[in-house]
């Protein structure tokens, strides 16, 4: 499997942390992933607020219920859009939700654990973490990123391949039987199936 594939499938979101901040060098290949990320005529439209304070982090489950993750996280990063800067009108989100996966997938490649907090496109929401963080009006928010060191070792997840997902040629097309790739049987041993499965929405 390459190195890269690796590292996609053994990402999930974690939600529990060990109580150990993360160190700024990890802080920095962060925000250098997520500022890696393509976007629509390279306009990079986004901002990354990088939040240590737990002060300020946990002020976000009160207006956002499925946070709760960020009571006991020791690092949180929130990804904001500026429209004015998109390539394209409506591509902020799209370059933001690109930006917030490469994060994502440097977390699990630094052994660190991670989730996707969802702001956009919830109004609310995005109205209050703008006035939390105080950020200028013609700046949106995104998502919120939460971060630390993963207090336990998940199940590996069941194999996602599904080749009903894939069509070639035309949506009616196909290349005859297609079939999972090897690794993908090679690692159903160590898959949890229902098991290891997250629900979450
Ligand atoms: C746009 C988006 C918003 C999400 N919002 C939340 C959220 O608010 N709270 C949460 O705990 N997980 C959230 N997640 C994480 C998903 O629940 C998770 O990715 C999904 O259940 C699949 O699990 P996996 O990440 O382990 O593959 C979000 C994911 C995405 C892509």
């Amino acid at each position: 499997m390459s190195q890269i594939l690796e590292v996609l499938v053994q990402r999930k979101s974690v939600r529990t942390f060990k109580d150990k901040p993360v160190g700024e060098e990890m802080v920095q290949l962060l925000l250098r992933a997520g500022e890696c990320a393509p976007s629509w005529g390279d306009g990079r439209p986004w901002h990354f607020v990088v939040l240590e304070d737990r002060k300020i982090i946990t002020r976000i489950p009160e207006f956002h219920p499925e946070s709760a993750v960020l009571l006991k996280c020791p690092l949180a990063i929130a990804l904001f859009g500026e429209p004015q800067k998109e390539g394209f009108p409506g591509s902020w989100p799209l370059d933001c939700a690109v930006a917030m996966q490469n994060m994502l997938l440097q977390a699990q490649a630094l052994s660190l654990g991670a989730v996707w907090l969802g702001i956009y496109p919830h109004e609310r929401r995005m109205h209050a973490l703008e006035a939390l963080l105080e950020v200028p009006p013609h700046i949106r928010a995104f998502g919120v990123a939460a971060v630390g060191h993963p207090a336990e070792k998940l199940p590996l997840r069941e194999e996602r391949f599904d080749p009903s997902r894939v069509h070639y040629g035309s949506w009616q097309g196909s290349r005859g039987k297609s079939e999972k790739p090897k690794e993908c049987e090679d690692r159903s041993e160590h898959c949890g199936g229902e098991e290891g499965r997250d629900d979450h929405a």
